[in-house]
Formats: C-alpha cells, structure tokens, sequence
C-alpha cells in the first residue's frame, strides 16, 4: 500500500506544494493535501499544525510543509511532542536532517528555492534513511528536554 503523506502550505508554498505532490504521486506515495488551496493570504500555523498533528499521532510517520521562508512553518511543528520538523534549504541539509536528526517533517522555503531545487531536496529527504547508532541518543535527549539543561 502507498505511504500517505500529509502535505501542507500557507499561501507563499501553494505553487511548489502543488509540484511536489505531482512528484509524490510519480514516485508512487499517496500524497493528502491539508491545504491551502490558493493564494488567497492565510496563517501558516493552521497548517503546521494539521500535518504534524498527524505525525504526533502516528497517523502518519512523516509529513512535508510549505510557507515563504519555512520558519513559520517549522516553529508550529516543532511544538508538537515527538516532530522533528526540519528546515532544508539545499539537498544536503535535507540528507543530513534524516542522518543525524531522524527528521520527520520536512519543511520548505518556498520564497527561496526554484521548483526543481524544492523537488530535489525532497527526493533527497525520502529516500535517505536515519544514521542510527550515536544520533539515536541524541535525538532521545531533544524529547526529554528540560532535564538536560542543568550543567
Ligand atoms: C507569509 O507572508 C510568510 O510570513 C510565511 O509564508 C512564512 O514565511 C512565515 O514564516
């Protein structure tokens, strides 16, 4: 069965949102688009949060999201317990995020790169796996927060 991966945008990441779905759909995943659907000026957070809702959940295990620089985007995300949402600029972040980070959102600066970056970067985002071995307990120790912060 095909990975269903929930996609979101605010109005700035509506056009590239649209060309990623289209290669979601060539390479065989069942993309489900969580808005918006236009232009027309919305609240980037409404969207962050749809789709990493679903990744919390475990509804799905990971999700893509779309606003002018990707920042809003991966703020709203990030609050949500157990996403690592992750800001990727270029191909080799989007590598590195799952590597080192297990990145489980990929969020994209749809002001900054060109279609085809964007499509790039999100080629290179699936189909890189996660490093395990000493990244595991370091992504365990993002979860567990507060308790790390003593000296
Ligand atoms: C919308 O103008 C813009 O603020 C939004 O797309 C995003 O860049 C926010 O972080």
């Amino acid at each position: 069965m095909a990975e269903r991966i929930p996609i979101g945008s605010d109005h700035a990441g509506v056009e590239l949102k649209a060309r990623l779905i289209e290669e979601l759909e060539a390479l065989g995943y069942q993309p489900v688009d969580m808005g918006t659907g236009d232009s027309k000026s919305v609240d980037y957070p409404d969207f962050a949060h749809r789709v990493a809702a679903e990744v919390e959940r475990g509804e799905a295990w990971r999700g893509i999201l779309l606003c002018g620089t990707g920042l809003g985007m991966s703020y709203a995300a990030n609050r949500h317990p157990g996403v690592r949402a992750a800001l990727s600029w270029t191909p080799e972040i989007a590598k590195l995020a799952r590597r080192h980070n297990d990145a489980n959102v990929l969020v994209l600066p749809a002001r900054f790169v060109s279609e085809q970056e964007g499509v790039e970067i999100l080629r290179t985002w699936l189909d890189t796996p996660f490093d395990g071995g000493r990244h595991v307990r370091r992504v365990e120790k993002i979860e567990s927060g507060t308790r790390y912060a003593e000296p």
